[in-house]
């Protein structure tokens, strides 16, 4: 099928299982306002943020790359009383847009919001999480993982977005700094003997694409 009709079938399954939340649509049309990239997840992938929270009972996420904060309303509408959020974003306009839309939400108790590149961020932060979702710059992406297992505990899960390029991730002579920074990500997560990971690729509203997602072993 092409890409109009993924679309529309995401549209068909987001109004049926996740109708719309205004402080979620609020968020995209400030982002949108304020020149945001729309790299935000769909609705059904922040929706299976969520659950993932709630399957996991995640108390303490670390998100890496905020955006506008789409996806950390998502994942902060499923938390436990108590739980919180981490996120970090190295743009400061991005993340004076995701402020406000986490403080419109009135999650602004739930989520701490960093600003900075996430590779200074990282260090100054206290294990153990229990969810960590990378969605940042890729090229980066194997200096997040090893700060994600250095947060984590047996259990934890770490999901990374964005792990298909179109389809060159599977180009081993790719020269994309952001293919590149995936596969490296992929092949560390393959070699590392405290995950376990599989990888999923996506079709919908936001085309062709995927995430990886691996969980921290005892
Ligand atoms: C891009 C980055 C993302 O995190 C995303 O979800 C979609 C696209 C990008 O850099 O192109
Ligand atoms: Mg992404």
């Amino acid at each position: 099928a092409d890409g109009a009709a993924q679309a529309k079938v995401d549209d068909y399954f987001s109004t049926l299982l996740a109708p719309p939340d205004p402080t979620l649509t609020a968020a995209l049309a400030a982002n949108a306002a304020g020149g945001l990239p729309a790299h935000d997840v769909s609705a059904m992938q922040g929706k299976m943020l969520a659950l993932f929270v709630q399957m996991t009972g995640a108390r303490h996420v670390l998100e890496v790359g905020t955006l506008g904060g789409y996806s950390t309303i998502w994942m902060a509408h499923a938390l436990p009383p108590g739980g919180r959020i981490v996120t970090i974003e190295a743009n400061a306009h991005h993340a004076e847009i995701a402020r406000a839309n986490i403080a419109a939400a009135g999650l602004a108790a739930q989520v701490e919001l960093r600003i900075g590149a996430a590779l200074d961020v990282l260090p100054e932060l206290d294990a153990p999480f229990d969810l960590i979702f990378i969605d940042a710059d890729k090229p980066n992406n194997p200096h997040y993982l090893t700060h994600a297992l250095r947060l984590s505990r047996p259990g934890t899960v770490i999901i990374g977005d964005n792990v298909v390029r179109g389809g060159a991730v599977a180009d081993p002579a790719s020269t994309d700094p952001n293919v590149r920074g995936v596969r490296d990500f992929l092949s560390r997560i393959a070699d590392e003997p405290r995950l376990q990971a599989t990888a999923i690729q996506t079709v919908g509203e936001k085309g062709w694409d995927g995430f990886v997602m691996a969980v921290v072993q005892a």
